[in-house]
């Protein structure tokens, strides 16, 4: 393949207010100590109520956009979980905002896999020559689905956006998307879930007493799955690309879990330095967590030009995916 997908703009946004773990101790049986020697989070932010996914996403994407030195592109991606509605999609009305007047746009759900998902179907629209230029944005406001009872789920999450422009280019050049691994396991479909409000069970006024519209998950079983499947998923990326694991200089993690991240970097025998650590400011961010922590790690000098690059996330459905890539000369904005 001549004509490849090259990153070229980085773009993110964060709702100001910050929930630290003491708040949340506040008004959960829960401690900052157990959340972060469980999980390594130390904070997280969390939009006002009345903020939407797509308020979030116009605002990584326009920075995305400005990052890229671009007015426009061909078409706008967006992955989420918690989409405004249940329909229409997210991306149409993030494109107008951005005043992309009527290029194609359409949502992409993977879950915490869902950015990996739509940077596939990007490199895909490139690479037929269907587009020339894409925004690809994660976003999600999980805070929306989370049961506020629920310490589980509410000490981990934390709502954001990241967005990454992609180009046509060439396979040699930085930031050209290597080989892209993705998976599913539907037989693990109820270790994530939101239990009722689709067609298995749709919210009726006759039921809704009974309807569950909270995000639920089985997080033992989900951290076992999430390790192996990661960890997988970036060796064959790595292995499609020509390189030995001990050639990645940063593995961007999906950040869900400091200990998921530790047991990963063990399984591959790769030092965890190598693992840029982001979650601890921002919980896990579903959609958002790999150009959000993408950002972070350029910003900190962890992911610096030239570098041979992981990304590798894990998500419900079950859903998983990797992609290399040698970091661009590009600055988040
Ligand atoms: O993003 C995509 C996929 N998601 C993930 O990758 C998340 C994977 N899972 C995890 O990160 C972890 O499983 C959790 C952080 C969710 C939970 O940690 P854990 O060490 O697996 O705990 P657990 O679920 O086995 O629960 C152990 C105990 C339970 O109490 P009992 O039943 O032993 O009395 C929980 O109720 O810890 C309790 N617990 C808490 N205690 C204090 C769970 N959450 C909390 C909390 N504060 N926030």
């Amino acid at each position: 393949m001549d004509r490849a997908a090259v990153l070229s703009g980085l773009g993110t946004w964060l709702p100001p207010r910050v929930v630290t773990n003491d708040d949340l101790a506040s008004e959960l049986d829960t401690s900052d100590e157990w959340i972060r020697s469980r999980t390594g989070i130390g904070r997280r932010h969390v939009a006002e109520p009345g903020m939407a996914t797509s308020d979030l996403a116009v605002e990584a994407g326009r920075r995305a956009l400005k990052s890229a030195s671009l007015d426009t592109v061909d078409a706008v991606i967006v992955a989420t979980t918690t989409p405004d509605r249940p329909c229409p999609g997210t991306a149409p009305l993030v494109a107008a905002q951005l005043g992309l007047d009527t290029v194609a746009a359409f949502d992409v759900g993977a879950v915490c896999t869902g950015f990996l998902y739509a940077l596939a179907t990007a490199n895909g629209l490139i690479a037929a020559g269907t587009a020339h230029t894409v925004l690809v944005i994660g976003a999600d406001v999980y805070s929306s689905i989370l049961d506020p009872q629920d310490r589980s789920t509410r000490a981990i999450f934390g709502d954001g956006a990241g967005a990454v422009v992609l180009r046509a280019g060439a396979p040699h050049e930085a930031g050209a998307l290597g080989p892209l691994v993705l998976g599913s396991d539907g037989t693990g479909s109820e270790l994530i879930m939101v239990p009722s409000g689709g067609s298995r069970d749709p919210v009726r006024a006759a039921t809704v007493q009974q309807a569950d519209p909270y995000f639920r998950m089985a997080g033992k079983s989900v951290f076992r799955h999430a390790v192996e499947r990661m960890a997988e998923a970036a060796l064959d990326a790595v292995a499609q690309t020509g390189w030995e694991a001990g050639d990645i200089e940063v593995f961007i993690a999906h950040q869900a879990n400091l200990r998921i991240m530790h047991a990963v970097a063990d399984r591959m025998q790769l030092p965890r330095s190598r693992f840029p650590v982001h979650l601890d400011r921002v919980g896990n961010t579903a959609a958002a967590s790999i150009p959000l922590a993408m950002a972070d790690a350029v910003t900190s000098g962890a992911l610096r030009p030239g570098q041979r690059t992981v990304a590798a996330a894990f998500g419900g459905g079950l859903t998983w995916g990797a992609c290399t890539f040698r970091w661009p000369d590009v600055h988040p904005v």
